[in-house]
């Protein structure tokens, strides 16, 4: 298509990450300090109305796919609304990332609309390990959520950010779950936005250490061939009904396919999730632009982009200190 955003490396820009809100019900220990972050008052976070408009141009430039983020998306009230404006664009899949505290109430709306994947945040397949993790005790309810939108029919990626001396027991534990249960375990590198900064030391848990682990258990396990765009390297588990993933998002395998467009919770257009913010698209639509100016916008932003996530990280003005929480992942 000749209206196909594409960044000056000749990528197509197909994927929108959409942060609907900076609030979440959980305090995972990778993504905020225990005490939480300071949240966005309400006019500072993008209205409903706002991002359609955005997910509508963005989709008349050649975005085919939108994923919802955070926070946590169904703590902001009108979220099945918004899900529901936007399903109307023609050819848009919409796809969410959720904790899976509150799905359970949305599941029949969602299946409704059309949307078919889901993918949910589960470090820990056990009560103790996940309250340590998360800071909150709703171990049962995402674990029954899980399980009840695998029997809807959903596609259900579970990600986990695998971390020492926290959650090494559930690497193989999350993929015996993947024996009787179709879903796709992504064990995830831990990444530094945990909002208080860039923790220094290396990473124990890199996609090398992941794999040999499974290894131990699994020796025979095929990759599965990997998609341009996506994060994962996946692998079969002979008789498994599910597969596991790795995710290298610190070692940051697989830029070279990035078809990534992000927009945070405060309305920042970031080209790289590892640039400090790259626009504010908030404060530019508040100004009263016109949609043909928003497309300019992208285009521009989209022809100065970093190769991959280490050139974005070295263009940086300062030190990594957002929360995940904050930027949707
Ligand atoms: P799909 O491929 O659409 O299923 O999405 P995803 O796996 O990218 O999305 P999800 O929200 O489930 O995120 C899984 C993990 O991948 C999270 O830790 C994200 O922060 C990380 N991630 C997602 N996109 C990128 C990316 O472009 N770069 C890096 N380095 N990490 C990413
Ligand atoms: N490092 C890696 N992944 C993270 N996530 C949140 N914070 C981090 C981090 N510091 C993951 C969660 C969530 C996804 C959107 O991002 O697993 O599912
Ligand atoms: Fe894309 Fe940046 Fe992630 Fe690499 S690190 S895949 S360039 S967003």
């Amino acid at each position: 298509k000749d209206n196909q955003l594409l960044d000056n490396h000749g990528r197509p820009m197909t994927y929108l990450r959409l942060a609907v809100t900076d609030r979440c019900n959980l305090r995972c220990s990778y993504c905020m300090p225990a005490e939480g972050i300071v949240y966005m008052p309400e006019r500072e976070l993008l209205t409903w109305a706002e991002m359609s408009r955005v997910v509508r141009v963005m989709h008349g430039m050649g975005i085919n796919k939108v994923r919802i983020t955070g926070g946590e998306p169904f703590v902001r009230n009108g979220l099945m609304d918004f899900l529901t404006e936007i399903s109307a664009l023609e050819g848009l899949e919409i796809c969410l990332t959720s904790n899976g505290v509150l799905i359970g109430d949305y599941i029949d709306q969602l299946k409704a609309l059309g949307i078919r994947s889901v993918n949910l945040s589960l470090d820990a397949l056990d009560r103790d390990r996940f309250k340590q993790i998360t800071r909150r005790d709703d171990y049962e309810i995402v674990f029954q959520n899980l399980l009840r939108l695998v029997a809807e029919g959903f596609e259900v990626k579970i990600n986990a950010v695998v971390m020492k001396g926290q959650n090494e027991q559930d690497i193989l534990a999350l993929a015996a779950l993947t024996k009787d249960l179709p879903v796709s375990v992504r064990y995830i590198e831990e990444m530094p936005f945990n909002g208080s900064g860039l923790v220094e030391g290396t990473l124990f848990w890199n996609h090398e250490r992941i794999l040999n682990e499974l290894k131990t258990v699994y020796p025979l396990l095929r990759p599965i061939l990997m998609q341009g765009g996506e994060t994962a390297n996946r692998y079969e588990i002979p008789g498994h009904l599910g597969d596991v993933g790795i995710i290298a998002a610190f070692t940051r395998t697989f830029c070279g396919t990035c078809n990534r467009v992000r927009l945070t919770a405060k309305g920042q257009v970031k080209t790289c999730l590892y640039d400090d913010g790259v626009f504010d698209l908030k404060a530019y639509i508040r100004k009263g632009v016109t949609d043909e100016e928003l497309r300019q916008v992208f285009l521009e932003l989209y022809a100065k982009r970093p190769l991959d996530g280490f050139e974005a990280e070295n263009n940086r003005k300062g030190v990594i200190n957002e929360s995940m929480t904050t930027i949707g992942g």
